[in-house]
Formats: C-alpha cells, structure tokens, sequence
C-alpha cells in the first residue's frame, strides 16, 4: 500500500532520534463511517502517523479502541459528538469523510443538501482548533465542498490555499485498474493523470500522457473514459441502496494522505493529482481545479500544467469546465448566503 519511497523515508526516519522525528497527528471526522472505518484502519498502519484522532457524530470511541490494538506505533484516541475541538487539536492533517453517500439514481449534486452545512460547520470547527492543518475533503459533492471549506475558512481569517485538497485519488485509482485491465498491463504501470474535478462529466482521464495507455483508441478508448468518469455508478448500483465506494475509497484515502505525509515531511518529488485553488483555469472563471501537484511542507508546492492533450482529452476538457465551474458558483454561493 505504502510505495517504496514511503518506506524509505520510513526507514531514514527511523535512523534518527526520536526528538528529530516528525510527530505527525491525523484527525479524521467522520470516522465512524463506511469509509471513515476502514480509512481509520489504513492510517493507522502508515508509519508517518504518530497519533490518529477519531472523530463522529456516532460511534467513533468504538471504532478507536478496536482500532487502537492493531501493532503499530501510533497512538489511536475516539471522540464524541461534543468533542470535535478536542478532537482536532494540535492535528496537523485533517481528513473529512462525514457525510451522506449516494443511492442508485443519484448524482454527487444530489447530496450537496445535506452535506454543505455538514462540511461547513467542520470546517469551521479546523479553523478554530488546527488552523494550520491541511485538510483533505472526501465529502462529496468534492466540486463545491472543497469551496466551501475555502470560503468558511476565509470568513474565519485563516484561509492557505496551499492546505486545501480535494481527494480525487480514487479516480486515478480505478483509471489505472480499469485501463490495465484492457491493456494487460500491471495497473502500477499504468499511472494515469487525471484532471477537472470529480464528477461524471468533470473527470477527465488524460491517458495519452501515459506510455502504457496512449495505444487505447476507438470503441475501447470511450468505453473506458466512459468507465472512469462514472465507475462510482458501478458500486452505488452494485450495494443496492446500501451507499457508495467505502473500501477502495479508503485505500485511495489513505494514499492521498499518505503523499500528503510524506510532502510535509520534507520529501522532494511528491506529485498526485488533487482538486485545489488553481491559476490554470481561472480565466475561464474556474478557481478549483485538479492537476497534478507537487506537495511539500507547508502542502501545495507547485501546480503542474496539464501538458498537451488530444483531441478527444480537449473535448472531455470542454465539457468539464462548464460543470464545474456551476459547481464551485454552488459552493461558493451556500456559504455567502450564510
Ligand atoms: P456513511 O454514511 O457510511 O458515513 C458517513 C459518516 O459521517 C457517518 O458515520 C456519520 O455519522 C458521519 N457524520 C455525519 N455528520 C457528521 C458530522 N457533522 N460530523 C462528523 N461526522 C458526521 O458514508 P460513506 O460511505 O462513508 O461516505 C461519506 C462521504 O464520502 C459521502 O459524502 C460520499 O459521497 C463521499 N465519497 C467520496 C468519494 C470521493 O472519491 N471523494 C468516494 C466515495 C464516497
């Protein structure tokens, strides 16, 4: 789960004191839940995490001490529903997972209802109590609550741009699972950019950049674009009411954090895509925006251009702007009119 470079800045951690080691504290909020649970589980056996806080509405106290007797380093603390502050106190990487998934027939817009307020309030709550954290926002829907914590944390005074992430990992998860299926190809060597945002239309695989997946074309090549634009719908149809992606989007949870670790740990060369304050489409009117980013110390390094695209990817790119410019107003506007 963890890539080699992870085990190796594990490894050169280890060769120093304790006192030079990096103490890093993960809250997540929503820890009790499909994806908060296995999520919780994976974090803690990522050696970058020194002390993981368990935060929910329900439940996570439970989740925390059963969680807490895996045999990893790291401490492992559950907080009730009126302990969010304490919960997030001295964290230094957020994780959001709370809210209500999808149903069969819903799109990611559907749930903006519910889980703006859900999302704003724990914003402000990470504004109040670690305004220095990064926070990673699983919540969906991902294209308006990422503006929404931005534009919460604004009126709290305590906005970085740089330590706001949408989690769009699950996408480049199943890009590279779906397009290594088809090309039988190993799925590590089939890492495939993925940019836009992160819904239908939004997501838009850039396969031709990928040496491995550039050959897909045709009849194949919709099908498969197809297929990681909406491979949410898979599962969503696939539990029958039940909700949506937990497990894989756990996996591609921790990853995304695990990236996010090792970039505040100092490591060079860290790149993933995620949704983020972004120049590259502002002209266009849209402010958030995933691409391939650096992350380093203090979170966003650098916003790496989308690079050259085919005519196919520039059209899939057409259709995502307008999306997801809608989308950010949305967010934008749920906290303004506050
Ligand atoms: P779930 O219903 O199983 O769990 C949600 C948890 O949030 C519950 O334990 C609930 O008690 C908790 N919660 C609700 N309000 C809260 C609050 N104010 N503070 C703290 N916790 C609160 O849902 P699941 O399946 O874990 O999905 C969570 C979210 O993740 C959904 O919005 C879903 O759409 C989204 N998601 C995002 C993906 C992505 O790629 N970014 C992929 C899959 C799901």
């Amino acid at each position: 789960m963890f890539s080699r470079a992870a085990v190796r800045s594990l490894t050169a951690s280890r060769a120093f004191s304790t006192s030079s080691r990096r103490e890093t504290k993960v809250a997540v909020l929503g820890a009790g839940g499909g994806i908060g649970q296995p999520l919780s589980l994976l974090l803690k056996s990522d050696p970058l995490v020194s002390s993981l806080s368990l935060y929910d509405i329900r439940g996570a106290p439970g989740v925390a001490a059963d969680v807490s007797h895996v045999d990893t380093a790291s401490e492992v603390k559950g907080y009730a529903a009126d302990q969010l502050d304490a919960a997030l106190e001295g964290a230094k990487v957020v994780v959001i997972p709370a809210g209500v998934p999808r149903k069969p027939g819903m799109t990611r817009d559907d749930l903006f209802n519910t889980n703006a307020s859900i999302v704003r309030d724990l914003a402000a709550a990470v504004g109040r109590a670690a305004p220095d954290a990064c926070i990673l926002i699983i919540s969906n829907p991902v294209n308006s609550t990422v503006p929404i914590v931005a534009e919460t944390l604004k009126k709290a005074g305590v906005y970085d741009p740089r330590k706001v992430f949408g989690v769009t990992t699950l996408d480049v998860v199943r890009a590279a699972k779906f397009v290594g299926e088809i090309t039988d190809k190993n799925p590590t060597d089939t890492v495939i950019t993925v940019v836009g945002g992160h819904s239908g239309p939004t997501i838009v695989p850039i396969l031709s950049q990928t040496a491995n997946a550039k050959g897909v074309s045709g009849e194949v090549y919709s099908k498969v674009v197809h297929r990681i634009q909406y491979g949410g719908d898979e599962v969503v149809k696939a539990k029958d009411g039940a909700g949506s992606a937990t497990l894989s989007m756990a996996y591609a949870g921790a990853k995304f954090a695990n990236s996010v670790l090792r970039g505040l740990n100092g490591e060079k060369g860290v790149v993933t895509p995620t949704f983020v304050k972004s120049p590259l489409f502002e002209d266009k009117g849209v402010e958030y925006f995933s691409s391939n980013v650096e992350l380093g110390p203090n979170g966003v390094e650098k916003i790496h251009p989308i690079g050259q695209l085919t005519a196919e990817e520039e059209k899939l790119l057409e259709a995502c702007i307008p999306e997801l410019k809608k989308n950010i107003e949305k967010g934008k506007a749920f906290v303004s009119q506050a």
